[in-house]
């Protein structure tokens, strides 16, 4: 997509919500993806898209309202287990990372407007995760003394680290720390350089001076990065027609790629001992370790967290719908129409 189409397309949304075009978190992260951004009258992003025949800007508020809107139409008319079409969404509960400030909240209700949706609330994605661990497990948790869990959420461009603790009534969150620039991003970013010089130094290509080369050299290193995160010994990024007609090919070898995630690791570790500080226990403390997000499946983002707290690390939520599961469980305890037993949440 990146490839065919990579200045029509925009990255990482959630990101630039509410957020003015002269933010260094927002220049940085429009200098690493290939769309073009205006700065708007009131000094906002704005994305420059092809439409029609010309461009026009659009509103991060307006591109996230499609992307709500899209979400609607999967939920309409989705089939239930007991054959029946699920009604329309009309109200829904909207998740938002940890880091947002009032103003990105507030876009992002600004964004539900736009799509037509009855905010019933916004449910920070650290309590959503939470609130579907525990909802799972009600019945099995302690009635006094509670279960404390450790969660550790590593997305696309941002990562957090959060300890709550569990009882059959409902759940108390005790410290959070977030990483608004820790992500599976980063480890792309890594793959690109590393085989974008290997490429130049081999085939003579280089990435840097084409935006379309750049955008498939992005995606083929996400597509490896996600084949060695299997636990394969080898993976491969193949690109046909790079630049100039020509067939590029290299190999990332599982040693190599642990390597590479060295600092990566090192800064997950780091979120995990502030949230830890911030709720005031230790690794003992910890009775789970659960881990979720799209980018905490590489092998040695685990295996470096089972070893920090000397357990197993669990993966009994589906990592990347469990934030969703979670506003969707929330949606349920608010609305009248369903009959789902309370579980209260202390964050
Ligand atoms: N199988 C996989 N192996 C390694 N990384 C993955 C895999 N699947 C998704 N990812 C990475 O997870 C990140 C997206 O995580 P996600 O939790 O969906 O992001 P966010 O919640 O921040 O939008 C991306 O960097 C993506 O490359
Ligand atoms: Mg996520």
């Amino acid at each position: 997509m990146l490839s065919e189409a990579s200045k029509n397309s925009i990255v990482g949304v959630k990101r630039l919500l509410g957020k003015d075009y002269d933010e260094e978190m927002v220049q940085d992260d429009m200098s690493k993806v290939f769309t073009s951004f205006v700065k708007g009258p009131n000094g906002e992003v704005l994305a420059q898209l092809k439409y029609g025949n010309g461009t026009r800007n659009f509103t991060m508020e307006a591109v996230y309202a499609m992307i709500l809107k899209k979400q609607l139409e999967v939920a309409d008319g989705y089939n239930m287990k007991d054959g029946s079409k699920a009604p329309p969404v009309k109200e829904a509960v909207i998740t938002v990372p940890d880091y947002y400030t009032e103003r990105q909240r507030r876009a992002v209700l600004d964004a539900a407007k736009i799509a037509k949706i009855d905010v019933l609330g916004l449910m920070s994605e650290h309590a959503a995760a939470a609130l579907a661990w525990g909802i799972l497990r009600k019945d099995r948790l302690p009635e006094a003394k509670p279960t404390t869990v450790a969660f550790i959420d590593i997305g696309y461009g941002s990562s957090a680290a959060y300890v709550v603790d569990f009882t059959k009534a409902g759940m108390t969150v005790r410290g959070v720390a977030t990483d608004p620039n820790l992500g599976g991003r980063e480890l792309d970013l890594l793959l690109v350089e590393r085989f974008g010089k290997e490429f130049k130094e081999k085939f003579g290509t280089d990435y840097k001076t084409s935006l379309r080369a750049a955008g498939k050299l992005r995606l083929a290193c996400e597509r490896a990065k996600k084949v060695i995160a299997s636990r394969v010994p080898l993976a491969f990024v193949k690109i046909d027609f790079f630049m100039d007609g020509i067939d590029v090919k290299g190999e990332l070898k599982q040693e190599e790629f642990e390597d590479l995630c060295g600092p990566f690791v090192g800064r997950v570790l780091k979120l995990v001992g502030r949230a830890l500080e911030e709720a005031g226990v230790s690794t003992q403390d910890i009775q789970t370790v659960e881990v979720v997000g799209g980018a905490m499946r590489p092998p040695p983002v685990t295996d470096a967290l089972g070893k920090f707290f000397g357990k197993t690390v669990d993966k009994t939520l589906m990592p990347d719908e469990c934030i969703s599961n979670g506003a969707a469980l929330k949606a349920a305890i608010l609305c009248p129409r369903f009959r789902v037993k309370d579980y209260f949440v202390h964050d």
